[in-house]
């Protein structure tokens, strides 16, 4: 068995954008039960004797956790190297300071789109020109500095203008990954999917950018699984490389994994060793025992292991079966059946107007730490 490489942190799923695209769980009130301080030390620890070199602390935005230096700090003593992923608010000079001293390695932030109002409509909220500052105070403190956008119908004609923010920003990495349709983008999926021509001219842009930057910055352009002729092999396949950590100390095989009917496994009742050597989750989906044709007899099983098994749940209630995006499997027409709607229009579909956290019960609030 392979040791987990990366742990995802979901620090917590309170965020104060409102992104109709947010791939978290709608069930917020059962994660309001949060690991405490001492619990994530614990989790830290647990995690680096595993095995595990990376720290990605997300959420939500993980800025929220007012112990948020305390958790990289004590990453950092473990020696892990620890990546925050943030909307950029929340993000003060002294906070970022205090992260600085902490260790934390790296920055990410989410851009919505390349400019002001477009990019406010998106996220639910007023926050580019924020988001533009902060980028520019993490290169001031001396952090490498990744921008990630998702893309989707209502901003993927953009890449060229995203492109010139990254430079201008003096990014060292620009993640353009296109919606994965779980969680509010599920919901909101017929609203998102963009057309095929739209595709093409984003790869477009993006592989000339790609090459004219060189060097100075890597570009990753991430196609949507509707569009492929195979799925990805979703996390690596599954307990593979990776784990997620919800903000309630639910482990799971990737972040989408939630919605799956399978049996929980949690920090809070077993170790997390015991979790990714033993666990009947994190067992379920290992390695090919599990598949059923075509993926069994398939050349390519141990290249995409059969795909991603939420998105084989949420499309065909059955997790075990062969992904959808696969063009071999018997439930490819769904697939093909939300391209051909998406390719059908002309005209762009209105902006959802519901994602992300609630904008109601105090879900919202920035710390003024
Ligand atoms: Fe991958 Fe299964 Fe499709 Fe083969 S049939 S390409 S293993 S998803
Ligand atoms: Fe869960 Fe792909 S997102 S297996």
């Amino acid at each position: 068995m392979t040791r987990p490489f990366g742990l995802l942190a979901e620090l917590t799923y309170r965020c104060p954008l409102h992104c109709a695209y947010c791939s978290n769980p709608l069930n917020l009130a059962d994660y309001r039960d949060e690991l405490t301080t001492a619990e994530w030390r614990r989790v830290l620890a647990e995690a680096r004797e595993l095995g595990v070199l990376q720290l990605h602390l997300s959420g939500g935005e993980p800025l929220q956790r007012r112990d948020i230096v305390e958790i990289v700090r004590c990453a950092t003593e473990l020696g892990l190297y620890t990546n925050l992923i943030t909307s950029a608010l929340g993000l003060s000079r002294r906070r970022a300071e205090q992260l600085r001293a902490a260790g934390l390695d790296h920055v990410q932030i989410s851009i919505q789109a390349d400019l002001p109002a477009a990019s406010d409509r998106i996220a639910g909220t007023p926050s580019f020109q924020r988001k533009l500052e902060v980028a520019r105070l993490v290169k001031e403190l001396g952090w490498p500095l990744t921008l990630n956008v998702v893309l989707h119908r209502h901003n993927i004609d953009s890449v060229a203008g995203i492109l010139r923010l990254a430079e201008e920003l003096r990014a060292e990495r620009l993640e353009l990954a296109n919606t994965q349709y779980y969680g509010w983008a599920w919901r909101n999926r017929d609203a998102l999917l963009p057309s095929r021509s739209q595709l093409d001219r984003a790869e477009a842009v993006a592989r000339a950018a790609r090459e004219r930057l060189k060097g100075r910055m890597e570009i990753i352009y991430v196609r949507p699984d509707y569009y492929g002729q195979y799925p990805k092999p979703c996390m690596g396949g599954w307990g593979q490389r990776q784990l997620t950590v919800a903000p309630n100390g639910d482990v799971l095989p990737c972040p989408a994994a939630q919605a799956l009917p399978l049996p929980h496994a949690s920090v809070r009742t077993d170790t997390l060793a015991w979790i990714w050597t033993q666990s009947p989750l994190f067992q379920r989906f290992r390695g090919t025992h599990w598949m059923v044709d075509p993926c069994q007899s398939c050349a390519r099983r141990e290249i995409d292991f059969g795909g991603c098994r939420c998105q084989a749940f949420q499309l065909t209630g059955d997790a075990a079966r062969t992904d959808p995006v696969c063009h071999l499997s018997p439930d490819h027409g769904i697939v093909a059946e939300a391209v051909q709607a998406a390719n059908r229009e002309t005209r762009p579909r209105t902006y959802p107007a519901e994602g992300g956290t609630t904008r109601s019960g105090g879900q919202d609030q920035i710390p003024d730490c």
